[in-house]
């Protein structure tokens, strides 16, 4: 795609430019314009795409440029190229640059399709897109430029032509492996029968339930399995993650770029002086109304959200840290809290929640170590759903779930800058999801995962291992809900009809409540 960058910017001068600088500073475009520039810009390149400053008027305390450019020596980098170049010019006169103002900045785009999506953001003034060329007048400072504020501009640019171009074509999906169909007895909705049982009863909030003894019972029976075929095999230690997330972990994982929709946001008090809120609680008191409009002017943040992918508020533990080459591959796992993601509306079952319970598996090392793993973790997987919960499963490599929840298309191509080592790892980055099949509705749940995320989280955490080798992880994401719907909706909810193990592990089913 050909792009094109127009700067006009003014260096402004502590002094009078006397026509003896003003020659200097001829002279130093002249060089800019000849051999600064173009450092660094591979042979072969058109001059064209190269910055270039076109034109120039010096007064009496400035120096106004403009700079063309197309992709190499960026009309913004060839700004501060010449203001370094030009300062010790200016210095042998006794001038000093005291500041630059941006007085234009464009970027063309050519090849733009109809219909993206042109982001609305303080620092584009306006924009035309007309026959595929793309024009933004940009609003920014000279301290903006140097953040790269254009550069990432037109990176956004492009993800959203690349999600026009992508957008219909839905996620990625791809069958990797599938059981022997299984008896198909029972074909009610499993959602329906538990809360006929009282098992389960909704939550006071959205997709949210309360989980009666027997319906713990069942998680508690999948969490002993998982813990003893799974983790205890495997050889990974518990931790416990926080499970309210800043905006610094998720800057750090990527969420940062597109989980908005789906967060359940948290905000502190501002302060907590009762005498602040007394106001909130008397309203209260007096209308029975809790008053949130009131509340909300009280609230600082929000300063980020609920654990919603459960594996990101671990890294901390570990940034800025050199791994020992004798500690990996690290082999932890969390269970110590809740997920929640705002889901669509509409009645769910509990397979679809705002709050739900994971067990989630994480492990780092090399390339090799982690897609070691991942494949142990994928054999032992099958080894429960085939032998002890003797369930009709698949899985697929589908859309990386980072990327899934960062809202980036797939492309097909996920973004991995690790070549693949002797195992072929870069191939291997990535998300498998395991889906059960649902008789009562016939189609398939997605229960569970395992994922290599490849360099993504040492890199966004500035993780390193002692070998200097590239750093890799993985994860794995075990729903206790989704177990559940995928078990009970093949197998019913009476235990006669359960695998032996399962039915021993759950024990005699606790009738606590009586309701009249
Ligand atoms: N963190 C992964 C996810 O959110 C696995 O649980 O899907
Ligand atoms: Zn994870």
């Amino acid at each position: 795609m050909s792009v094109r960058f127009s700067l006009t910017a003014g260096l402004f001068t502590n002094n009078e430019i006397s026509d003896e600088t003003k020659l200097a500073v001829e002279k130093a475009i002249e060089e800019a314009n000849t051999t600064l520039f173009r450092k660094g810009v591979p042979r072969g390149v058109d001059v064209t795409e190269v910055g270039q400053i076109t034109g120039f008027h010096i007064s009496k305390n400035s120096i106004e440029l403009n700079f063309e450019s197309g992709t190499y020596t960026r009309a913004h980098d060839a700004l501060f190229r010449f203001k370094k170049h030009v300062a010790p010019v200016l210095g042998t006169y006794r001038l000093g640059i005291r500041g630059i103002d941006v007085k234009k900045f464009h970027i063309t785009m050519a090849g733009v399709p109809d219909g993206v999506r042109i982001p609305n953001l303080p620092f584009i003034k306006s924009h035309t897109l007309a026959d595929g060329e793309l024009t933004l007048d940009l609003k920014v400072t000279s301290a903006d430029l140097e953040n790269k504020v254009p550069d990432r501009i037109l990176n956004l640019i492009e993800e959203k032509i690349q999600a026009t171009n992508y957008g219909g074509k839905g996620e990625h999906w791809e069958l990797v492996f599938a059981s022997a169909q299984k008896p198909r007895s029972f074909t009610r909705d499993p959602t329906e029968e538990m809360v006929k049982r009282n098992w389960i009863r909704h939550g006071a909030s959205r997709g949210q339930w309360i989980h009666g003894p027997q319906s713990v019972q069942l998680f508690r029976a999948f969490e002993q399995i998982v813990l003893e075929r799974i983790i205890r095999p495997l050889g990974f230690a518990e931790m416990i993650f926080p499970k309210l997330t800043p905006w610094e972990v998720w800057m750090r994982s990527g969420h940062a770029k597109g989980v908005y929709p789906e967060i359940y946001y948290v905000c502190t008090p501002k302060t907590r002086d009762p005498v602040f809120w007394e106001d909130v609680g008397d309203y209260y008191k007096v209308t029975g109304i809790v008053p949130v409009e009131m509340i909300r002017e009280k609230i600082d943040g929000p300063i980020g959200g609920l654990c919603y992918a459960q594996c990101p508020s671990f890294w901390p533990f570990v940034q800025g840290e050199t791994l020992g080459t004798a500690s990996l591959p690290v082999k932890v796992f969390d269970r110590s809290g809740t997920s929640h993601r705002y889901e669509s509306g509409g009645i769910h079952g509990i397979e679809r929640v705002d709050e739900f319970h994971r067990i989630e598996i994480v492990w780092l090392g090399t390339a090799e170590q982690t897609v070691d793993m991942a494949d142990k973790l994928h054999d032992a997987y099958h080894q429960v759903f085939e032998e002890i919960l003797e369930l009709e499963w698949r899985c697929a490599r589908v859309t990386p779930w980072f990327m899934a929840q960062e809202g980036m298309v797939d492309t097909g191509k996920t973004p991995q800058t690790v070549e693949g080592g002797a195992c072929g790892c870069g191939e291997r980055v990535g998300t498998t999801d395991y889906e059960a099949y649902l008789p009562y509705s016939d189609s398939w749940l997605e229960f569970q995962n395992v994922s290599i995320n490849g360099d993504k989280y040492p890199k966004g955490f500035n993780v390193k291992i002692q070998s200097n080798e590239p750093c890799w992880s993985g994860c794995s994401g075990v729903g206790l809900e989704r177990w559940t719907a995928a078990f009970l909706a093949q197998k019913g909810l009476d235990s006669d009809g359960w695998p032996d193990m399962v039915k021993q592990l759950v024990g005699e089913p606790e009738e606590i409540f009586r309701f009249m």
